[in-house]
């Protein structure tokens, strides 16, 4: 239980942040979207092992969806969220409102066109620079030392990496493997929007992931073993299924132009029903 301190303008922020550096602490940011669940807490619990005082922001960014998604819809539980953020000592919660974050006027894009290309990027078209754009933001606002993000979702996680360097943010970037369900399932808070039935095939995307992977490992063609996955994917009622791809693990390339003894990761985007689900694993 911590005494969670919450903040809802830019300027309060920084003031907090300032203060605990002044007295030599380090800063570690959680940035979410609230509807905090333990995969959220996983997070918390990395930056607290990397820093003095963590903050946590929650933010339903609008720039990241596109038009016909679930923007409106998307979960929105701020007091359960604090009581979880207090319980799990996050010292501070940014919780701004859409007129802090993207005052009138404001029109600055950060776009990493590469990465965000292909996978989700065709799936969801502006999402990247949306997400990049608040990310952005966020670091800049906070000035952590480190940042923690899951890398349930990957291609963002490498977009982040990638800004971070680029624009010379002084700050670790933190990457922590997926947290999932006793079945496999990754934690997502979209998983609340599954039926029951189709709560009971998700868990086969990982599994067909993990086919994949083995395959490729046993030395079979990337192709041979993503079109088996597509596949399996189908025969499970996955559908559309958008992708389910061998890329380099770093920039995400294509593992056709992958250089010998590159990292790769097995990434899959598929729907059941009316989810969307995302999940990857690596390969070697
Ligand atoms: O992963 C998320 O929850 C969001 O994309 C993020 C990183 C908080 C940016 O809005």
């Amino acid at each position: 239980m911590s005494n969670l301190e919450i903040v809802r303008t830019v300027h309060e922020l920084r003031d907090t942040v300032a203060g605990w550096r002044r007295a030599g602490e380090t800063v570690g940011l959680v940035p979410t979207m609230g509807a905090l669940h333990m995969a959220h807490m996983a997070l918390v619990d990395e930056a607290r092992k990397h820093a003095d005082r963590v903050v946590a922001t929650i933010f339903v960014n609008p720039t990241q969806f596109a038009p016909d998604e679930d923007f409106s819809s998307y979960p929105r539980r701020e007091a359960r969220d604090i009581e979880t953020l207090r319980d799990h000592g996050v010292d501070l919660l940014f919780a701004p409102g859409v007129e802090e974050m993207y005052p009138s006027g404001f029109e600055t894009i950060v776009d990493v066109p590469d990465i965000s290309q292909g996978l989700c990027g065709d799936h969801r078209p502006g999402h990247f620079a949306g997400v990049a754009t608040i990310v952005t933001k966020l670091l800049l606002q906070a000035l952590p030392d480190c940042a923690v993000f899951g890398e349930k979702d990957y291609q963002q996680l490498q977009v982040i990496r990638r800004l971070a360097l680029d624009l010379d943010i002084p700050v670790r970037i933190i990457g922590l493997p997926t947290v999932r369900e006793a079945d496999g399932l990754a934690v997502s808070s979209r998983n609340a929007y599954l039926s029951p039935a189709d709560r009971a095939v998700a868990p086969q995307m990982h599994v067909i992931l993990t086919g994949v992977v083995d395959r490729v490992r046993a030395g079979e063609a990337v192709s041979v073993a993503c079109a088996a996955g597509h596949e399996a994917l189908a025969a499970a009622g996955f559908s559309p299924i958008e992708y389910l791809e061998v890329r380099t693990a770093d920039t995400l390339l294509p593992a056709d132009q992958a250089a010998a003894g590159m990292p790769l990761r097995a990434l899959a985007a598929a729907w059941l029903g009316e989810t969307r689900l995302i999940d990857n694993i690596p390969v070697v």
